[in-house]
């Protein structure tokens, strides 16, 4: 069973502009839930209770947002619309949160190991916030990626199919397929240009990491863009281990974009009305 869920979300949201100023962009909201909210719900349904966040400066809305607010609470209080905390109120309860910074931007490696002490020695789950994942028809994607650890025990990433021009915003993997929905990885690379991508299968925001990738991390190079990536140390796991790529059941939102934000806005809406 994993426990822990890291949630690196240090980044500026500059696609977000003038927005995310003084507004972290995982706490922008889809519809009323903020985008953060969606992640520790995805990892609590896959059983993981401890939610360890990797902020940054400008981001101490993240840390309000999972703790009471006391002068609300009592405004609200017997009033008709305290259902309306009813959700948030209920995760608090069923998790615990622990926070910590990552002081310089290094890149989503650096991010990962700066996480190290508030996850300890056990594989976790990492979730970036701005990939909102659905799967309507069953387990959510945190979960689907957890049922492959618990058979496999090596690191799991999440990939799908994107198009030739897009593969340049990605990590992409190559490798033999080894079920229908696995392939063991033998090749990554951090944001290709396209004519030197291998593949079209890109990972998206889900991860679950056994704890030596910490180690590899604290050796890794930095490399596309001059920060330290997790697909270097992913791929260096590979090939010292294996590596899992996860075809994932369901559907996922870039709301890193405006143009995936807004597709995310309406899909929930709509949904939301289906009930
Ligand atoms: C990060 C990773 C990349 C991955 C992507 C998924 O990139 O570095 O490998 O494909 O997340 O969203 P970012 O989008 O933070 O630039």
């Amino acid at each position: 069973m994993l426990n822990t869920c890291l949630f690196p979300a240090a980044g500026y949201g500059t696609r977000f502009l003038p927005a995310t100023k003084s507004l972290p962009k995982e706490m922008l909201p889809i519809l009323t839930k903020p985008l953060i909210h969606y992640g520790v719900d995805e990892a609590l349904e896959a059983g993981m209770r401890n939610m360890a966040f990797v902020t940054g400066r400008g981001k101490r809305a993240l840390e309000d947002y999972f703790d009471i607010s006391y002068e609300l609470e009592h405004q609200i209080a017997g009033s008709k619309k305290e259902y309306l905390l009813t959700e948030i109120r209920e995760l608090m309860s069923a998790c615990s949160f622990s926070f910590t910074r990552q002081n310089e931007m290094k890149g989503l490696g650096h991010a990962i190991y700066s996480g190290k002490n508030l996850v300890g020695d056990e594989a976790f789950g990492v979730i970036l916030a701005d990939d909102l994942c659905i799967n309507e028809d069953g387990a959510g994607v945190m979960s689907q990626m957890s049922a492959i650890y618990e058979k496999y025990r090596c690191s799991v990433v999440a990939v799908m199919e994107v198009n030739d021009e897009s593969i340049q915003n990605y990590g992409v993997v190559a490798g033999k397929g080894i079920d229908g929905d696995l392939v063991m990885i033998s090749d990554m690379i951090e944001k290709p240009e396209p004519a030197k991508a291998p593949t079209n299968l890109a990972i998206i925001g889900r991860y679950i990491l056994t704890p030596d990738i910490f180690e590899v991390l604290s050796t890794t190079a930095p490399g596309k863009n001059g920060e330290i990536q997790i697909t270097d140390a992913l791929l260096k796991q590979a090939q010292n281990g294996m590596v899992l790529a996860y075809k994932f059941k369901g559907k996922r939102f870039d709301c890193g974009s405006v143009a995936g934000f807004v597709e995310a806005t309406n899909y929930f809406y709509n949904l939301e009305k289906k009930c």
